[in-house]
Parts: C-alpha cells; sequence; structure tokens
C-alpha cells in the first residue's frame, strides 16, 4: 500500500514511517522541510506548505496513495477542508490524527465546561466538549474531526491520542523529575491536587505503531479510536516509576496546602483535579487487534536514556521551575505534610 503522509517528520511521524516500511508499504512526505526521518525512509518527498496543498493536487494524483494520514500539531477545520476536497478522487481514505482533548471530560478539567466531572474510563462514545479548546489559538481537533468525518464522498478514520512521551518529544514530559533525581535531590516536591490525578499517557513508539495499523487497516474506515496505554498511573505513581526506573532513593513528598511548589509548566495549570483524564483503548485493541510492540518498562527506560543524552538547559524549560532553595526552604525549614510515597 502507498501512504501519503501530511507532516511526520517531527515527534511521533518518524516512529510511524518506521513502522510503515518494516510493515511493506510505500511512504510519500509532505512537509516543509527536509526529509528529518531518523533513519526510516520514503519514496518520495514533496516539500510544500499546507496552507497550499491544493496546488500540489497534480502531483498527489501522479503518486496515486491509496491513503492519506494527516500528523501534523496544527490543523484547523479551514485546513482540513482544504485537504479533503484536493484529495477527492486521489486517495481513497483519510486518517486524521486527533486528542483525547476532545472529550467533554477535558473541558471540565479546565473549568470551561459546566456540572460534575464526567465518569471515566473515557470510551469514545463519551461526550465531547462543547466550549472551544482552551489556550493555543488556532487549535481545535474537534473541528478538524467533524470536517474529516462529515464528508460522504471521503471515508475518514479518528485516532484521539493521549499525551505523547519518549524521544524527540520537545515537552520533555519526564524532563522535571529525572533532573531532580540526576541532581541527587532527596525529595520531589508535589501539590497534593495533582499527587493523586491521573491521566492515560502514550509511548512515542506505541502511539506510532497503533497509527500505522489503522492506516492500513480497512477495518478502520469510518472509526473512531482511543489509544493510549492501559494503566493509567496517578502522577505520584508516574513520578514513582521514573525513580525505581533510575535507581533514585529519594522520596515523593506532599508539599503543604499553603506552599504550592511549581515543579513543571503543567502544575501551574489551575486544573479541575477532581477530574481524570482516564481513556479506554479497547476498541482499536478487539477491532483491529492492536497491542503495544514496546512494554512499558522499555518505553521508560528508553525516554530516561534519550533524555539523558539530549540534555537541555533547565534555564530553557524555565528557571522557576528548578528553584530548589525555594523547594529546601519549604521541606527543611517549614516542614511540609507528614505523608510521604516512596
Ligand atoms: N505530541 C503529543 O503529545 C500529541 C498528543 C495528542 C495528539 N497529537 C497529535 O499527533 C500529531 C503529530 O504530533 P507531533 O507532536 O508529532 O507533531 P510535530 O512534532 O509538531 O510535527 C509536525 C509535522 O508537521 C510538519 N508541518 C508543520 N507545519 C506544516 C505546514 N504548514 N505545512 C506542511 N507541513 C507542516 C512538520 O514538518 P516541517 O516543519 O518540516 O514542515 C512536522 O513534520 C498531531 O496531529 C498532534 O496534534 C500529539
Amino acid at each position: 500500500m502507498r501512504i501519503l503522509i501530511i507532516g511526520g517528520s517531527g515527534f511521533i511521524g518518524p516512529d510511524v514511517f518506521k513502522y510503515l516500511s518494516e510493515m511493506g508499504h510505500e511512504t510519500i512526505l509532505f512537509n516543509r522541510g527536509t526529509p528529518k526521518l531518523e533513519g526510516a525512509s520514503c519514496v518520495a518527498h514533496i516539500v510544500g506548505d499546507l496552507r497550499r496543498f491544493g496546488d500540489f493536487k497534480d502531483e498527489f494524483k501522479r503518486l496515486d496513495p491509496q491513503v492519506v494520514l494527516e500528523d501534523m500539531f496544527h490543523f484547523s477545520s479551514t485546513d482540513a477542508k482544504t485537504v479533503i476536497s484536493t484529495l477527492k478522487g486521489v486517495t481513497k481514505r483519510i486518517v486524521a490524527i486527533s486528542g483525547t482533548d476532545v472529550y467533554r471530560a477535558y473541558g471540565k478539567l479546565f473549568g470551561i465546561e459546566p456540572g460534575p466531572v464526567d465518569p471515566v474510563p473515557l470510551t469514545e462514545e463519551s461526550p465531547l466538549r462543547q466550549a472551544v479548546f482552551p489556550g493555543m489559538k488556532g487549535y481545535d481537533k474537534l473541528v478538524v474531526e467533524q470536517a474529516i468525518m462529515g464528508d460522504p464522498d471521503m471515508p475518514g478514520t479518528i485516532l484521539r491520542l493521549p499525551p505523547v512521551y519518549g524521544p524527540r518529544s520537545v515537552m520533555h514530559r519526564i524532563y522535571f523529575y529525572l533532573k531532580r533525581m540526576d541532581d541527587n535531590r532527596p525529595v520531589i516536591l508535589m501539590s497534593r491536587h495533582l499527587a493523586n490525578w491521573r491521566w492515560t499517557h502514550g509511548y512515542v513508539e506505541n502511539m506510532a505503531a497503533a497509527i500505522a495499523q489503522a492506516a492500513t487497516d480497512e477495518r478502520a474506515t469510518g472509526r473512531i479510536y482511543n489509544l493510549g496505554e492501559t494503566e493509567s498511573t496517578s502522577m505520584i505513581e508516574w513520578v514513582v516509576n521514573i525513580g525505581k526506573a533510575v535507581g533514585w532513593d529519594g522520596e515523593v513528598v506532599i508539599s503543604p496546602p499553603n506552599r504550592l511548589v511549581e515543579i513543571t509548566p503543567f502544575a501551574l495549570m489551575r486544573i479541575n483535579a477532581a477530574q481524570d483524564i482516564i481513556v479506554d483503548s479497547t476498541l482499536i485493541r478487539r477491532e483491529l487487534g492492536y497491542t503495544e510492540p514496546v512494554s512499558s518498562e522499555a518505553a521508560l527506560d528508553r525516554t530516561i536514556d534519550w533524555e539523558r543524552s539530549n540534555p537541555i538547559s533547565a534555564y530553557y524549560m524555565g528557571p522557576q521551575f528548578f528553584d530548589y532553595e525555594t523547594e529546601d526552604a519549604i521541606l527543611f525549614r517549614t516542614g511540609s505534610e507528614d505523608k510521604t510515597y516512596h
């Protein structure tokens, strides 16, 4: 099968190319830059901007892709409609990568949807957000989903991804904890409201394997699938797991309620932590037989290795997240709550 990938050279994309080529498929890359595919290859590379997507219709026709995979972070309703109209008569199906932020529960997490918390785990049938996505102007996967699934002449597939971690992530999701462990910090402080909050994650290679599978399996036509790990750890369990993987013998301690310490950018957001974002990914497992190729232990080990060999400046991430002096003052001068977890 021949698959055109829009984007594909960022964080998740190179692993999608890797799996598709291992499965024996041919791939075409469309992006604005060089083919940075981390060792994977493609049969053709079209250099172009999504905003001029229609200009490439003849080239797409000549290359004759059976499936088109949308793998771009920003992808508005207008862009989605341009992609659909350009690809009519060119391809048989569009697979769009969405996110679990389309669920109403996500709106409740950020206080933009009224009412009590939504039950979890979230399945593909769970209620969707009515409110516009908070933050990040121009980003809303809900409108992309509506465009992709709303055209009767162009079959689609939607994959709802959780927050993804692993090598190449510009989010460096484990960095804030790992750096403290590598700096031999004896204690990592965590705000109470975040400690027990659960959020389903996905490891980059596993997400890419699921994307490659759904892109090449016709049974995915017209289907919407959640992706994510089967176990959704709490934030404190997530940190403890990183600690075990690196042999850290420190403790995670809940900071006193009046001395909240924000050690990650995410902790700065005022979330309603009563709303867990636990996602049920049973459907893709049952319908397409998807299973993770990489174990959760190996996923964490590979992420740790990559973070250590691709160090970034603490100042790049924001010096306020590494204010050890304040953390020590909270711990040793004013005391903290008794409870420790590791
Ligand atoms: N990362 C996550 O945690 C996460 C979570 C949930 C869902 N998702 C979804 O998963 C997909 C992939 O995410 P990602 O993090 O791997 O994305 P990414 O790293 O931002 O990669 C974006 C890709 O799009 C290309 N691109 C950007 N602007 C373009 C334009 N105007 N025209 C043509 N190509 C353009 C980039 O290449 P050039 O710059 O060379 O053009 C790159 O290949 C996205 O749909 C994202 O929303 C990601």
